[in-house]
């Protein structure tokens, strides 16, 4: 094991700059609103979302089901915890009788009139349909109903798809941090 540091951008929106306008979910695809009962939904949309994802590795916990489990169970106590920025992504196509749910996103109300997303993850299988995307904007209208006016979140700056995601819903690089994450070597 060994110590390595994961550059990171803080990414920052001032709520007032986000379009009115819902963009469209794709055709099978519906956002569910948070309940107390999707700690697990929740838990596990973010393991299959992250366990082969480079944040993995910056944070060990979003490797395995029970770290994921034990994290979203600790996010949704916090007392800024915002149910109005917590959504799900459900897939439940016609031919399907069960629906999946394909992506997690949450937010937590920080000091300074300021929201913090936590972690936003879209399956695999699901990704470059707009998804990503429309659940950042969903969450960010909870943020602004809550009455906050800026949202920032954390990113690994080699994580492209997720910078390019943020900065073309109009995120912008505030400042760079260091992550120290314990690593095993090959
Ligand atoms: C980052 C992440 C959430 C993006 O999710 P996504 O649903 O693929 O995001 P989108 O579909 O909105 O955007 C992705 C790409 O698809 C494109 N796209 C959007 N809608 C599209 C559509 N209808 N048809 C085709 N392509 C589309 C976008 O232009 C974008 O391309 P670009 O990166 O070249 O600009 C996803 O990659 C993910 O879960 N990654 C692993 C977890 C992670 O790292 N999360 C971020 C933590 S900070």
């Amino acid at each position: 094991m060994g110590i390595t540091y994961f550059k990171r951008y803080r990414m920052e929106i001032e709520l007032r700059l986000i379009p009115a306008d819902a963009p469209a979910l794709p055709a099978d695809y519906a956002l569910l609103a948070w309940s107390e009962q999707m700690i697990p939904l929740h838990a596990d949309a973010k393991f299959r979302c992250f366990c082969d994802e480079m944040d993995a590795s910056v944070f060990p916990c979003l490797g395995s089901r029970a770290g994921c489990k034990r994290l979203m169970t600790e996010i949704a106590a916090r007392d800024g915890f915002l149910p109005s920025a917590t959504w799900l992504v459900q897939h439940w196509p016609e031919e399907n009788r069960r629906p999946e749910i394909c992506g997690t996103i949450q937010g937590v109300a920080e000091s300074g009139g300021y929201g913090a997303i936590q972690n936003v993850g879209i399956a695999p299988e699901h990704r470059g349909r707009g998804l990503g995307a429309i659940l950042v904007w969903q969450s960010l209208q909870g943020f602004k109903q809550a009455g906050l006016s800026r949202v920032f979140l954390e990113v690994t700056a080699q994580n492209t798809p997720a910078v390019r995601l943020y900065q073309r819903i109009g995120f912008r690089k505030t400042k760079t941090v260091y992550k120290a994450s314990e690593v095993a070597y090959a």
